[in-house]
C-alpha cells in the first residue's frame, strides 16, 4: 500500500467510520434486543430497481436492474423469504407502494429511487430495515426512520471511485469544451475556432470540492497530477492534517469565500436539510464569473432554474453531472437543454456514474452481505450504517 493510500485510509477511518458497537441482533418481526435467529425466516423483501430492458438481456452483469435483481433471488428464496422486485414506484397504486404495507426489508437504489416518505413509513408497520444498493440514502426520510427505529444501511464506498472518475471526466469535458466539439463532428462540420474560443486547460485552475468525504477526497487525489493552481475544500468535517497535506488541499471555512475563489466547483456532499437548494441564485452570485460547476452528488443540492439562468447569463460557463432533483428527469427539465452563450456548457447525463458494471458487482455483493448479517444477527460494518437503532450513525448528513 502506498504512503498516500495508507494515510488516506487512516483519515477516512477517523472521519467516517462509526464507533464500534455491540453486536446487533435483529429479529425478523420484533425489535426486541434478544432474538431467536430463526424468526428472521419468511420475511418479505421488496426491491425497487431500474428497468434494464434489452440491455439487461445483453449484459447479465447489470445486476442493479429489475431483470437481474441484484443476483440474490435464488439465495433469498432458498431461505424461505419472499422477494418482490419492481421498477414501478410512483403513486399509491404502484407495486412499490402497494407492497410496502407489509414489507419487512426494503432495498432501493439511488439510480431509480423509491422515495420512502414519512407518510409511507407511517403506513409500513413491518418495515425494519432499508438497504441502499449504492451510496446516498436521501430518498429515504431519515428523520422519520430514526423516529420509527428503522435502520438504514448503504454499501458505503461501493461506487466512490466510479463517481470520482466521472467528476474528473466532467470537469475536463466542460473546461475543454468537449461536448460541442463532438457534436460538430457528428454534424459533419469542422470549425476549430468555434470550439477553441471557449476551450481551456485544467492546469493552473483553482478547483474546489464542496464535501471532502470519500468521493471528494478521491477527486482531489485524481486532480493533483493536472497541476492545478490550488485545490480547495469546504466541509464542516475537516480532513486530518496528513490527509489534506497528501493532496495539498486548503480548507476554506466560509462557503461564499470558498466559491468565490474557485474556477471549478465540484459538489460531493450528501443531500440533507443543510445542502438542499444550497447552490441557488444567491450563492451563484458569489461564484467567479464564468466558473464551471460539476454536481454528481444530488440534483436537489442545486436549484435547477437558478443554474440554468446562471449558464444563460454567463455567470456559469458550464454545468455537468448525472444527478437530478427528480429521477427519472421529466422531458422538459431545464437541465436537459440549458446552454451557455456559445451553445455549449452542458455535460448532463442520466444518473449512472455510480452504477458502472464494476460498481454494480460491489454494491450487489455489499447488499447481500448486509442482508446476511441481518439474518444471522451479526453486527453490520459500522461505516455502512446511516441510521442505526433510533439514531444517526453518520456525521455526513448534517451537523447534529
Ligand atoms: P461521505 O459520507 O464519505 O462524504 C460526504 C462528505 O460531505 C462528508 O465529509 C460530510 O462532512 C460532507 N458534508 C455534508 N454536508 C456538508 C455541507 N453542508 N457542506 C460541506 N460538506 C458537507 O460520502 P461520499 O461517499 O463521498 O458520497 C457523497 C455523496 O455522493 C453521497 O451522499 C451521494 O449523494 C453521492 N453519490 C452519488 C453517486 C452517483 O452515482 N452520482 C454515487 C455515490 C454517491
Amino acid at each position: 500500500m502506498s504512503v498516500l493510500s495508507a494515510s488516506a485510509s487512516a483519515a477516512f477511518k477517523r472521519n467516517f467510520a462509526s464507533s464500534a458497537k455491540a453486536p446487533r441482533l435483529l429479529s425478523g418481526r420484533t425489535l426486541a434486543p434478544t432474538v431467536n435467529h430463526n424468526s428472521s425466516a419468511g420475511l418479505k423483501i421488496l426491491a425497487v430497481l431500474y428497468k434494464g430492458g434489452e440491455a439487461a438481456k445483453q449484459e447479465p452483469r447489470l445486476l442493479g436492474s429489475v431483470e437481474n435483481q441484484l443476483g440474490i433471488r435464488e439465495w433469498l428464496e432458498s431461505q424461505g423469504h419472499e422477494y418482490i422486485v419492481t421498477d414501478d414506484k410512483e403513486g399509491p397504486n404502484s407495486v412499490f407502494q402497494k407492497n410496502l404495507k407489509d414489507t419487512d426489508i426494503l432495498i432501493t437504489t439511488p439510480f431509480h429511487p423509491g422515495y420512502l416518505t414519512r407518510e409511507l413509513i407511517e403506513k409500513s408497520p413491518n418495515l425494519k430495515l432499508c438497504v441502499t444498493a449504492g451510496v446516498g440514502s436521501d430518498h429515504i426520510d431519515l428523520n422519520a426512520a430514526v423516529e420509527r427505529n428503522i435502520e438504514v444501511l448503504e454499501v458505503t464506498g461501493s461506487n466512490v471511485t466510479s463517481v470520482a472518475e466521472h467528476v474528473v471526466m466532467s470537469i475536463l469535458l466542460l473546461v475543454r469544451n468537449f461536448v460541442p466539439a463532438h457534436e460538430m463532428i457528428e454534424r459533419g462540420e469542422w470549425q476549430v475556432s468555434e470550439i477553441a474560443k471557449n476551450a481551456y486547460d485544467l492546469e493552473g485552475k483553482v478547483i474546489g470540492t464542496l464535501g471532502a468525504g470519500r468521493i471528494g477526497y478521491r477527486v482531489l487525489e485524481r486532480l493533483q497530477p493536472f497541476s492545478p493552481k490550488e485545490l480547495l475544500y469546504y466541509d464542516y468535517n475537516a480532513l486530518p492534517e496528513a490527509a489534506a497535506k497528501q493532496v495539498n488541499a486548503r480548507r476554506v471555512e466560509d462557503l461564499k469565500d470558498f466559491v468565490s475563489q474557485c474556477d471549478i466547483v465540484t459538489v460531493n456532499a450528501p443531500l440533507h436539510e443543510g445542502t438542499r437548494n444550497l447552490i441557488n441564485a444567491d450563492l451563484l452570485k458569489h461564484f467567479k464569473k464564468g466558473a464551471w460547476l460539476v454536481n454528481t452528488a444530488r440534483g436537489a443540492i442545486c436549484n435547477a432554474e437558478d443554474v440554468a439562468a446562471a449558464l444563460k447569463s454567463g455567470q456559469l460557463n458550464g454545468y455537468a453531472g448525472d444527478v437530478w432533483n427528480v429521477q427519472p428527469a421529466p422531458k422538459d427539465h431545464p437541465w436537459r437543454q440549458m446552454k451557455n452563450k456559445y451553445g455549449g456548457g452542458n455535460g448532463m447525463v442520466p444518473h449512472y456514474s455510480g452504477t458502472t458494471l464494476d460498481a454494480q458487482a460491489r454494491y450487489a455483493a455489499g447488499t447481500k452481505q448486509i442482508l446476511e448479517n441481518y439474518f444471522k444477527g451479526k453486527p453490520q460494518e459500522p461505516a455502512n450504517i446511516i441510521v442505526g437503532r433510533g439514531k444517526y450513525e453518520t456525521k455526513s448528513y448534517g451537523q447534529r
